[in-house]
């Protein structure tokens, strides 16, 4: 088969993060173009990944190329993604997807009369972390699931004038633009929502419009919750990016900074007191490691490799546009509910509801 071609729209951050990925997917894509109205870091990234044309307006791209990867700031996703579905190109589009549900629909609706694939760059769905710590949660492996926490704890201080500063070309604050990652993983782990709450705060980000701090808490159908903290505001971090499941025999961590999955098996018989003792501070010498994974990069592989499988196949993408959406729904539910000082109603919102 042909390789498929494609082009950057965006040469900024991510570009640089895709490089290796391009690289070991060599046989199957090659990247023909760059786009960047900067046209400095277009030729910048030309140069790096051996592509013929490097241009400012990403519409002069579409004569050489097969599919677009969309890398540009929020409030640009729908514009790009709308012109390049209609000029025939398929389209993985960085998250979030668009800013506005309007929006979404309209790319969804595009992508739908154009026949060709819209998907959403979700990559931790395809992180090897993850994905065996659904395949555990599916099992049962250490019982039923009662709690998953997701931390996400970093320091994001782009410099002044920077766009993701911006509520406007952000979409929101750093919910919207990082926990729609860990929403989508949320209900993919967890099945459909019932109701949620989240709050925020600029405290200790005072660089961002919008909160760069926040607690997202879904209830789901099985009873199960679902929590997300996520900060940009971190100045040091123990969590750094990591998932804990709760479940009724132990408890399952997945350190995604350090690459392991820990399995906690659970205090065995009466719990003296009514207490704690025997469920406290699980130490991680005496965990059970399911998984170690060395590859900090495998995952936009794994992404990258399944948005050129659907383009050949017409499958649709495990992050299609219609889940995305249902996902940064229960985003604006919340963000609506938190306005009006009340809980989010979220039935209807799961995966399997789309
Ligand atoms: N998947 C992840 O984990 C992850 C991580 C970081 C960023 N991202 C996403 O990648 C996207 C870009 O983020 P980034 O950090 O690379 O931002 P960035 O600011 O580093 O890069 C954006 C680039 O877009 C260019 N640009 C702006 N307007 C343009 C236009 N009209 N035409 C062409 N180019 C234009 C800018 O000049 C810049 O080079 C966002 O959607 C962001 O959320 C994803």
């Amino acid at each position: 088969m042909s390789k498929i071609r494609l082009g950057i729209i965006g040469c900024g951050d991510m570009e640089g993060a895709h490089q290796e990925t391009f690289s070991a997917l060599a046989d199957r894509v090659v990247i023909t173009g760059t786009a960047d109205i900067d046209i400095s870091r277009a030729q910048h990234a030309a140069a790096n990944l051996g592509a013929e044309h490097a241009v400012q307006d990403y519409r002069d791209l579409f004569p050489y190329v097969d599919a677009v990867l969309v890398v540009t700031p929020h409030n640009l996703h729908h514009e790009m993604g709308v012109t390049s579905l209609k000029a025939g190109k398929h389209v993985l589009m960085e998250k979030p997807m668009a800013v506005s549900e309007a929006e979404c629909l309209d790319l969804i609706r595009t992508a739908k009369s154009s026949g060709k694939t819209l998907m959403t760059a979700y990559p931790m769905r395809f992180q090897p972390l993850v994905v065996k710590l659904k395949e555990l949660i599916d099992a049962k492996y250490l019982g039923e699931i009662f709690h998953v926490g997701i931390y996400t704890e970093q320091h994001t201080e782009p410099p002044p004038g920077h766009w993701i500063r911006s509520a406007q070309q952000l979409g929101g604050g750093q919910f919207f633009s990082h926990g729609c990652h860990y929403v989508d993983l949320l209900l993919w782990f967890l099945g459909n929502p019932i109701k949620g709450v989240h709050l925020g705060t600029r405290r200790g980000t005072p660089w961002m419009e919008k909160e760069g701090t926040s607690d997202a808490v879904i209830v789901f159908e099985s009873g199960a919750m679902g929590h997300h903290f996520g900060t940009w505001g971190a100045r040091a971090t123990r969590h750094g990016y990591s998932i804990h499941v709760q479940a009724e025999r132990g408890m399952l961590e997945a350190d995604i900074t350090n690459g392991i999955i820990y399995a906690h098996h659970g205090f065995k018989g009466p719990t003296p007191r009514g207490g704690l003792a025997g469920t406290l501070s699980p130490d991680v010498k005496d965990a059970e490691i399911v998984m170690q994974s060395h590859s900090a990069s495998k995952y936009l592989q794994g992404e990258l490799a399944h948005f050129l499988d659907c383009i050949e196949t017409g499958a649709t993408p495990l992050t299609d546009a219609a889940g995305s959406l249902q996902g940064l729904r229960v985003i604006w539910r919340m963000e609506e509910a938190e306005a009006q000082d009340r809980f989010a109603d979220l039935r209807g919102l799961g995966l399997s509801q789309v």
